[in-house]
């Protein structure tokens, strides 16, 4: 059995990835591709309890408890659902990865990234995702999007200067990653958007 691929979203909050993996999986279904689809933080039992206080907005905590609770989360992930579908021949669409913890703990919160980077090997080795699809937006407009949908999570809150950071930090491993991380502008339409990823896409389905 061919391993399944691993494609990751990412973006600031109020990107729009939620729409596109909706979309993903349609495309996939209609190429007859099995995929799971999961995210981070969470994706396990244990990992759904951990976001919960992640995210909890009466929490504090330390930007590097914060990491580690990240990639606790993410090696509980990876040995439960991540490994064990790619090894069935399942693809695995994750809503955020570890580009999110170098963004967020590492651009937002100014953790150096050599730290994450031993995180990052002691708990994934060398595994990487196969696509990468980060969808970059102006921080103005992710954060009125954030606003009109929904009650705001401990990130949400967080200042405009904090998700430049982050956006920074996105768009500074997408250069670095270019054969990896793709980025998708999302500050077009919605149509634009969904052809962009369709494209990006492509070269991982198979092909008669
Ligand atoms: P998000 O993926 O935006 O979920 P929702 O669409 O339900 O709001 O929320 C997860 C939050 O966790 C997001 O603000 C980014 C943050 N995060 C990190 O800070 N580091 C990480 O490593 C991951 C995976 C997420």
């Amino acid at each position: 059995m061919t391993p399944g691929k691993f494609i990751t979203l990412e973006g600031i909050d109020g990107a729009g990835k939620s729409t596109q993996l909706a979309w993903i999986v349609e495309c996939l279904q209609r190429a007859d591709i099995a995929c799971v689809v999961t995210r981070e933080p969470g994706g396990t039992e244990l990992g759904e309890r951990l976001r919960e206080i992640l995210l909890d907005k009466s929490m504090t905590m330390n930007a590097e408890t914060e990491a580690l609770l990240m990639f606790a989360a993410r090696r509980e992930h990876l040995d439960k659902v991540i490994l064990p579908a790619l090894k069935q021949g399942q693809w695995v669409i994750s809503d955020r990865f570890t580009d999110a913890s170098f963004a967020y703990q590492g651009g937002g919160r100014g953790l150096g990234p050599d730290k994450l980077a031993v995180l990052e090997q002691w708990v994934q080795g060398g595994l990487q995702p196969d696509l990468t699809l980060y969808f970059d937006v102006p921080v103005d407009l992710g954060q009125q999007r954030v606003r009109q949908i929904k009650d705001t999570d401990r990130f949400e809150t967080e200042r405009a200067d904090f998700f430049e950071r982050v956006r920074l930090a996105y768009r500074d491993r997408a250069r670095r990653f270019p054969q990896r991380i793709k980025l998708v502008d999302s500050n077009q339409s919605l149509h634009d958007v969904k052809s962009a990823v369709t494209r990006l896409l492509q070269p991982l389905l198979p092909h008669d």
